[in-house]
């Protein structure tokens, strides 16, 4: 089984056994005697099982298992050593036994709630906070159920769930030990770029946008959606003039994947502010890297993407030759974009699509009636590629794949999720049952450019209850903590720098990092062997555990996030922040 199944499965035979001792205890008390010893049992038996889905979720990773046991696997002891030899003896009041199965009721429930709402790390605080309210729970039903505890039991409970409720909640509420980001960091630009060769003026607002006959309240740049595809060829010193005619939430300008200077990178509050409707904001780079990138507002991001501030940015090594098509996938109020389009293309031309997934979610594109290679992932170019055919490729949200042919006789047609986007005939397919492609293992590989790793971080991805807010709320969150708690990776300039990013959540997480290009290393301990893959945006599968790495080459504070915008504005956003000082002087900027 999967790491991502054993997480859901482990997950399940906890509530059933939560859900089995207090139906059992409730039974009980009701004298209802073989339904209480039959569900007791039932819950017995799961409590008994998680021993062995623990076990594996340890083997998958310490990160996967922490506080289920140290926090878990103590209380579900403690029920089976109570409740355990009342089942095996039952007695002839079957009522006596109430209080034992409801106290291993509470135990796994509480258990479950630190499973599900506190997460990586286990602290002391999650602990003692879960033995108060077992003790407290317990002793209410004692008094409740009339079978009262002597005078000193009775106190006894009242002084241990008093002084671990107030000891957890002092240890929980403890500030840790670093903060969150400083935002409103400003770095200054000193790069001298030269006279502009690319301008380009983006406009945003409000606007009415027709999808297949059906007119739609969005928000564009220029009117469009998506925006003006921006085009460059490498060498271009790029100018962007960004409006605000009306988007009364401000904008900005991200360039997804184009590792531009830190005040170039638009994200507000971090390298400039938003841009007011009135106001302007001139973004200047030069198109160092060739490839396919996209652009986007980083103001509510969640909000202005979905609702169309983006368009796709394409930078080339020489002016085009062939057919050089952009399919930019994108929901747009429930309608599927780009709308289909057909064209006929000549035999043996060279054809590149630039495929693109600017939605939240991964999106699955399979091209049809051709062998095909898969030249580029997120911009970057990959080694001895091999042809395909009846393949499929995943995109993660924020990625993009460049996919290569020569033309056929025959037509070919592009499928989104089973929907033709592009053909250049009529190409009717079945394209379901084809595999997909793992790009770990394509193309040819070349060693790691880097002997060893100045720093290491883990992100652990999950959810958990955030408190530090106006309104609690249970967020997605890194580390147990949730933006802007997350302490951010100081590096210093020049570092090598390994990332491990595990998801004990049950959802996928497309992580983004800003600024830089991450090397793949390996992932659920399997190193990958095929082209080196210089990613921008990869999909981290509930259980999955990627090692990644990247040299500091950057200097800023970068955005470090869930590329599922949703997730990224609840909680699942940190940074990557340039101590001052350089670590020492290292090999040129990217390895390619
Ligand atoms: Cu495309 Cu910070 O995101
Ligand atoms: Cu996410």
């Amino acid at each position: 089984m999967s790491t991502g199944g054993l997480i859901a499965t482990d997950l399940v035979i906890a509530v059933l056994a939560a859900a089995g001792w207090l139906g059992g205890g409730a039974a009980a008390a009701a004298r209802r005697r073989p339904l209480a010893l039959g569900l007791a049992l039932f819950a017995l038996l799961a409590t008994l099982a998680r021993a062995i889905t623990v076990t594996a979720l340890a083997r998958a990773g310490w990160w996967f298992a922490a506080e289920k046991i140290l926090i878990a696997a103590p209380l579900s002891l403690a029920a089976v050593a109570v409740a355990g030899p009342r089942l095996l003896r039952p007695p002839v009041d079957i009522r006596s036994v109430a209080v034992p199965l409801l106290f291993a009721g509470y135990a796994q429930s509480a258990a479950l709630l630190v499973t599900v709402l506190h997460g990586y790390p286990a602290s002391a605080g999650a602990g003692l906070l879960a033995v108060a309210g077992v003790v407290a729970a317990t002793t209410i039903s004692w008094r409740v159920l009339g079978t009262r505890p002597s005078r000193a039991a009775y106190r006894a409970a009242l002084v241990l769930a008093v002084g671990a409720l107030v000891a957890g909640t002092g240890l929980a509420a403890a500030p840790g030990a670093t903060s969150g980001a400083p935002h409103h960091h400003e770095y200054r630009d000193a790069r001298a770029l030269g006279e502009p060769t690319r301008r380009f003026t983006l406009t945003a607002g409000t606007a009415t946008v027709n999808v297949s006959g059906r007119d739609i309240a969005a928000w564009a740049f220029n009117g469009q959606v998506p925006g003006p595809e921006l085009t460059a060829t490498v060498g271009d010193v790029i100018e962007v003039v960004l409006r605000n005619r009306n988007i009364d939430r401000g904008v900005t300008l991200h360039w997804h994947g184009y590792d531009v200077p830190n005040g170039q990178d638009g994200v507000p509050g971090v390298t400039q502010a938003a841009v007011r409707p009135g106001a302007e904001f001139v973004y200047r780079f030069r198109a160092g890297q060739a490839g396919t990138y996209w652009y986007h507002t980083h103001a509510v991001s969640d909000v202005g993407v979905r609702m169309g501030l983006y368009g796709v940015l394409v930078v080339r090594p020489a002016p085009a030759t062939g057919v050089d098509v952009t399919v930019a996938v994108h929901t747009l109020a429930g309608l599927p974009l780009p709308v289909p389009r057909t064209e006929p293309v000549e035999a043996a031309a060279p054809v590149r699509l630039r495929l693109v997934n600017t939605d939240d979610t991964t999106h699955r594109y399979a091209l049809a009636g051709t062998p095909f290679r898969v030249a580029a992932i997120d911009g970057f170019d990959l080694r001895e590629p091999a042809p395909l055919v009846d393949t499929a490729v995943l995109i993660p949200a924020g990625g993009r794949y460049d996919l290569v042919f020569s033309a056929p006789a025959t037509p070919v047609a592009l499928f989104v999720d089973g929907r033709a986007v592009y053909a250049t005939g009529t190409a009717p397919a079945a394209t379901a049952g084809w595999p997909v492609l793992d790009p770990l293992t394509y193309g040819a590989r070349s060693p790691v450019p880097w002997p060893r790793f100045d720093r290491r971080f883990t992100l652990t991805l999950d959810r958990g209850l955030d408190l530090h807010g106006l309104l609690p709320r249970y967020a997605h969150t890194v580390n147990g903590k949730a933006d802007p708690d997350i302490p951010p990776q100081v590096v210093r300039l020049g570092d090598v720098v390994k990332f491990t990013i595990v998801n004990r959540s049950l959802v996928v997480h497309p992580w983004h990092l800003h600024g830089h290009h991450v090397l793949v290393l390996s992932r659920n301990g399997s190193p990958a062997t095929g082209s080196p893959l210089w990613l921008d945006s990869f999909d981290v599968r509930p259980g999955d555990v990627w090692e990644v790495g990247f040299r500091a080459d950057n200097p800023g504070m970068w955005a470090n996030h869930c590329h599922n915008l949703p997730h990224a504005d609840a909680g699942m956003t940190l940074h990557l922040m340039y101590a001052e000082g350089e670590a020492r002087i290292g090999p040129p900027l990217h390895v390619r």
